[in-house]
């Protein structure tokens, strides 16, 4: 039999050494100190699987407690506030917004026949939904919306297809998301929750965040709770007829089972729409049969697929884009 325990273990051990170093050091100090305590192990044994997870517990204790100054603060606070950071834990998910990766998108979005009718599963707040709304700049081209206080900067490697070069403008007619919790960007408890969930030393990132919920929050997407697959069909019936409907998502499919993805790709197919995916390798088993070997250095890239195809790999937070 499987020892939970050390299952849990092994996860935060694993953040420790994989996913926090270089990126948070304070997240690397707290779960190399969650992997060894047995009491915290244990509490986190008390709830469902999925709400294990390092990102989950580190955000709901900062939501509910702040951000601690070391392990021996943040036990502290966790445990005197316990009640409060498991409710949080299971009310809230993992559900990061950023906008940076509208980076990557806005080239192959530039590349279709305009106006565009935008439709993001698992959108989160809709941050993705807005790419009209930011200026880009890639290699020292400026694209997009110039005059947007959100410029998003992307380091971009290899050759891209030549449609693909410069990006010209892009118009959208239309817009709406699909997510199983959509976050609301005029609530200041979302709003506060989406905050928390960006690393305690990106600082970038954060101001990133605010600057794109700012420019959201006069105008919000329209974001429909719902699974994806169970709401697909009904929203995008609702995209006007003469705008080129694309249906994209970025780091969702993460969360959905294998047959969830195949049914999703089954319904695309049946749409005839344009479709972009931002996902890690082998969430889509027809883009990893295609793509090229070796692949570029750099950590945890994302692979940026136009129609089933990879055309890119990028970095997952933003700012690195490597056409294959
Ligand atoms: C990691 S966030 C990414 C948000 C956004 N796409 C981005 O890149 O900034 C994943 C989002 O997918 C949503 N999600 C996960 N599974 C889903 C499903 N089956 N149907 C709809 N949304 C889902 C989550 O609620 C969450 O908001």
């Amino acid at each position: 039999m499987v020892d939970e325990t050390e299952t849990t273990a092994a996860m935060y051990r694993r953040f420790a050494t994989l996913e926090a170093p270089g990126a948070s050091p304070l997240y690397e100090r707290l779960a190399s100190g969650v992997a060894s305590d047995r009491e915290l192990l244990a509490l986190l044994g008390g709830l469902p699987p999925a709400k294990r997870q390092p990102n989950l517990l580190f955000a709901a204790a900062r939501y509910v407690t702040g951000t601690p100054s070391g392990y021996d603060d943040f036990r502290e606070a966790l445990f005197e506030h316990r009640e409060a950071v498991v409710a949080a834990m299971l009310a809230r998910r993992t559900q990061t917004n950023e906008p940076a990766r509208c980076a990557a998108l806005y080239p192959l979005l530039a590349s279709l026949p305009q106006p565009l009718a935008l439709l993001e599963v698992g959108a989160s707040a809709g941050l993705c939904l807005l790419p009209d709304r930011y200026a880009y700049t890639q290699n020292g081209h400026v694209f997009g919306a110039v005059g947007s206080p959100l410029r998003l900067n992307c380091q971009v490697e290899g050759t891209p297809p030549p449609h693909l070069t410069r990006p010209g403008p892009i118009t959208v007619a239309w817009r709406a998301g699909i997510d199983l919790n959509p976050l609301d960007v005029t609530d200041p408890d979302d709003v506060r929750w989406l905050r928390t969930l960006v690393w305690p030393e990106q600082h970038e990132r954060l101001h990133r965040l605010e600057t794109a919920i700012g420019l959201a929050r006069d105008d919000p997407p329209p974001i429909v709770r719902g699974d994806l697959n169970d709401r697909l069909a009904e929203v995008a019936a609702q995209a006007p007829p003469d705008a080129t409907l694309v249906v994209y998502h970025t780091a969702v499919l993460y969360y959905v089972s294998d047959e969830g993805r195949a049914a999703f790709a089954d319904q695309l197919a049946r749409l005839g729409c344009h479709w972009i995916g931002q996902e890690t390798e082998g969430i889509l088993p027809q883009v990893t049969a295609r793509l090229p070997r070796p692949h570029p250095d750099g950590p945890l890239m994302y692979v940026l697929s136009l129609d089933g195809r990879p055309v890119a790999f990028s970095a997952m937070h933003g700012g690195r884009l490597h056409w294959v």
